[in-house]
């Protein structure tokens, strides 16, 4: 069975300067998860820990270091969805916990629900044993001196999607929005279909950029349902992309995966880095900086 691994670190703009912090970030992430995979633990285990990793690192919109709203506060919206079971888990607008992407599994595997938001996922996360942080421990130093005005719009989630030695596949999604967002906003990140999206008999997605657009147009389960007729999945990425541009006026990028472990990454933002594994080798680019193909 071929197993296969997809990372990216959202799609947006990337500061010179950030380029070469960011590829490691995306490269560190799917470390994490790679070397689990090939020891046979599931793709739901490594997309968690990939999206984990990119929590951690304060150069990535989740988890620590996430976008400030408006009111200066770090908001943060995850999503995680088993394409075994259909099962999802996901939180929306919690201030307190450090790995969002954790507690989404755990309202997955845990209630009969899927998505718990703000201060009810706050005190059920307490209740399971999570620990709850400090707000102002989420601001990365280079948040604060940012205005919190939508000063990036671009919503650079994080996202990872994994294909296991039993065939089954995976999608976990992790953001903190868009800068300077109203206090409460929810974007695609939390909702299948949109922020992601995951079928056995098909394939994962996870989306990046602008939730709005990505929530009407249902983004990742168009990809998915793509990998019907398309050719292959960046021929389903790209079917699925081009829509999304076309008519809902979209902007961000996507990464897919197969049953077979074929990908696709797409996105019309300047940049978007990923990585992905081509035999035992973890590749990260920079997807629009030189990028030549892959898989
Ligand atoms: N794609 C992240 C957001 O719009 O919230």
């Amino acid at each position: 069975m071929p197993i296969g691994l997809v990372i990216h670190g959202g799609a947006g703009d990337v500061k010179a300067d950030e380029r070469a912090a960011r590829l490691e970030a995306v490269r560190a992430a799917a470390q994490a998860a790679w070397t689990p995979l090939q020891q046979g633990r599931s793709a739901l285990d490594a997309v968690e820990l990939a999206v984990r990793s990119m929590e951690s690192n304060p150069l990535l919109n989740a988890g620590y270091g996430g976008a400030l709203n408006r009111d200066g506060v770090v908001e943060l919206d995850a999503m995680i969805m088993d394409g075994r079971t259909a099962h999802i888990g996901a939180v929306a607008a919690v201030h307190r916990i450090e790995h969002p992407v954790a507690l989404a599994r755990h309202i997955m595997e845990h209630t009969p629900h899927h998505l718990l938001v703000g201060d009810g996922a706050e005190r059920f996360a307490a209740e399971q044993g999570f620990a709850l942080v400090d707000p102002v421990d989420l601001i990365a130093p280079r948040r604060r001196q940012l205005p919190t005005v939508a000063q990036d719009t671009s919503g650079d989630t994080v996202g990872a999607v994994a294909l296991d030695s039993q065939g089954n596949v995976a999608v976990a999604v992790s953001t903190g929005g868009i800068d300077g967002k109203l206090p409460g906003r929810v974007g695609d990140s939390p909702i299948a279909g949109a922020g992601g999206y995951a079928e056995n008999d098909l394939g994962a997605a996870s989306a990046t950029g602008v939730g709005e657009g990505i929530m009407r147009s249902l983004l990742t389960f168009r990809a998915v349902q793509a990998l019907q007729d398309s050719g292959s999945a960046q021929a389903a990425a790209q079917q699925a992309l081009d829509i999304f541009v076309r008519r809902f006026d979209g902007v961000g990028g996507l990464i897919l995966i197969d049953r077979q472990g074929g990908i696709g990454i797409v996105h019309n933002t300047p940049f978007m880095p990923v990585a992905y594994v081509v035999g035992e080798q973890i590749v990260a680019q920079i997807a629009g900086q030189g990028m030549v193909g892959h898989p």
